[in-house]
């Protein structure tokens, strides 16, 4: 096959406060892949720009391992593959960066693999990997997704809402926050009066989030109980973030997904001057405005012999 494959994969929140390991919504930054059949007896990764300097070059790389499981699974073989990689999405900043990844490996195998997957194929695979479809899903789909995996049946389900008008401003620190560190920091039980606490709190804010209620979705955001307590003394610029975008009314400041970035939803009449303020006030890090994607990953094809 001379084919040659373009993906280009969104960034991805997840969690939105109480949404925990349940509702992402995919963002504007992307991850880029080039594939093609390689000449050489090996798969190759040309590694381009600063997001993706480092990561290995042979096979223990992630795309590699994903995209090898899955021809095992349906029992097909892969060609060698020459895959050029850049990436406007921070590794380990809590924007789904290997999320994007390993939805990149997944339509890799199903092409290179010419294995016929559907999306909902896609997406139950996916979420197979991750253990959760907060990432995942919204990657795959674009927008506001929210979804269940449940770890018997290995099913997902998953859920849309419409994208909330506001915007969005994402504060990523210079440091990385591994998940696992971040996941660690999280309590192994929950009271039953936290879980019903919680749970309360995530259902209105989905249902303020439905009637475009931004003042209440924020208000339930930033009640979370379900990581936030437990993480933000891994992220010192949070609490500062928040009393910020306070002043310039935010509905809400959250980690996004595992951290460390920090993410304002804000009135569009008001973005501008926190955007400002925050990267004069957080000058290591990196402060801007990310708009939120609504189509999910796109893929081309370009065929070399008609
Ligand atoms: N919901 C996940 C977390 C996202 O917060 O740990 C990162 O995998």
């Amino acid at each position: 096959m001379g084919d040659r494959l373009y993906l280009k994969i969104p960034a991805s929140t997840a969690n939105l406060g109480v949404g925990f390991d349940s509702i992402g919504m995919a963002l504007n930054k992307f991850l880029y892949l080039d594939v093609k059949v390689s000449e050489s007896n090996v798969w190759t990764f040309n590694h381009i720009g600063p997001n993706v300097e480092g990561l290995p070059t042979d096979n223990s790389h992630y795309i590699y391992q994903v995209a090898q499981k899955v021809a095992r699974k349906y029992n097909v073989r892969l060609p060698n593959l020459e895959i050029e990689m850049r990436s406007e999405i921070p590794l380990a900043r809590g924007l789904g960066s290997s999320a994007s990844a390993l939805v990149g490996a997944l339509y890799i195998a199903n092409y290179f693999g010419d294995i016929e997957l559907s999306k909902y194929e896609l997406l139950q695979l996916a979420t197979e990997f991750e253990g959760h479809p907060d990432n995942v899903a919204p990657t795959i789909y674009g927008g506001l997704v929210l979804g269940y995996y449940n770890p018997d049946t290995k099913v997902t389900n998953v859920s849309y809402i419409d994208t909330p008008k506001v915007d969005i401003i994402i504060t990523i620190p210079s440091y990385e926050l591994k998940t696992t560190d971040s996941r660690n920091a999280l309590p192994d039980t929950f009271s039953h009066k936290k879980a019903v606490q919680n749970s309360a709190i995530s259902n209105t804010m989905i249902s303020a989030l439905i009637q475009h209620n931004y003042e209440l979705a924020g208000k339930m955001m930033e009640q979370d109980g379900f990581h936030e307590p437990y993480r933000q003394h891994l992220i010192p610029e949070f609490q500062s973030i928040k009393e910020i975008a306070k002043q310039y009314q935010a509905y809400a400041t959250v980690i996004s997904g595992a951290g460390p970035t920090v993410l304002n939803l804000i009135a569009p009449e008001r973005s501008g001057e926190l955007v400002r303020e925050l990267k004069h006030e957080f000058e290591s890090c990196r402060s801007e405005l990310v708009t939120i994607n609504e189509s999910g990953v796109e893929s081309k094809v370009l065929y070399q012999h008609l």
